[in-house]
């Protein structure tokens, strides 16, 4: 099941970021984050009602800026991102944005497979974003193009 994330999840939430990123967000970014209440757009996908996996982001007119997304170790490899992802596009395209940009490290293979293979398109790169020798690659998505649009 797919559910807004609140702050009730952060625990959990919490442990899944520490072991998935070199540079975790803090608690302190995850509240902020849902303190956005008017653009930021955040859910949880759970299974046992525990958390398995999370997306974070912010709507800003009719852009969708996709800021975080983890699956728990355990449960990676079994599609659980694409559900979520395809969760979130359904949901935006209900909302008439009409774009979804991210940045993920060039190294991220896993990552940019999975966007690449939910359509989106590699426009730029972002040389040392994250520490030296470490690029963003910068992602976008148009909504029009994924054939559910209206
Ligand atoms: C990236 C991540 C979210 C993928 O989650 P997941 O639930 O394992 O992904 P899915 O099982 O839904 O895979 C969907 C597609 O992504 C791609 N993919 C996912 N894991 C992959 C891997 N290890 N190697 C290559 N491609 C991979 C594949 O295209 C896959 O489609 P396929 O199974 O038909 O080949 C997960 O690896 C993760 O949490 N990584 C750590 C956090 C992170 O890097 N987040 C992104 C920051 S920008």
């Amino acid at each position: 099941m797919i559910a807004k994330a609140t702050i009730e999840h952060l625990d959990e939430i919490i442990k899944i970021e520490n072991s998935s990123f070199d540079k975790p967000w803090s608690l302190i970014h995850f509240k902020s984050d849902l303190d956005k209440d008017k653009i930021s757009r955040n859910w949880v996908y759970l299974e046992d009602n525990q958390i398995i996996a999370y997306v974070f982001g912010w709507l800003i007119e009719n852009e969708y800026h996709l800021n975080n997304i983890a699956v728990r170790k355990d449960f990676r490899g079994k599609n659980i991102a694409s559900k979520l992802f395809d969760f979130v596009i359904a949901d935006l395209i209900n909302l008439n944005a009409e774009t979804v940009m991210l940045e993920v490290s060039a190294n991220n293979l896993p990552a940019r497979k999975l966007y690449e293979s939910k359509g989106f398109i590699p426009v730029g790169a972002r040389k040392d974003y994250y520490t030296k020798g470490d690029d963003a690659v910068l992602y976008i998505l148009e909504l029009k193009n994924i054939g559910v649009n209206k």
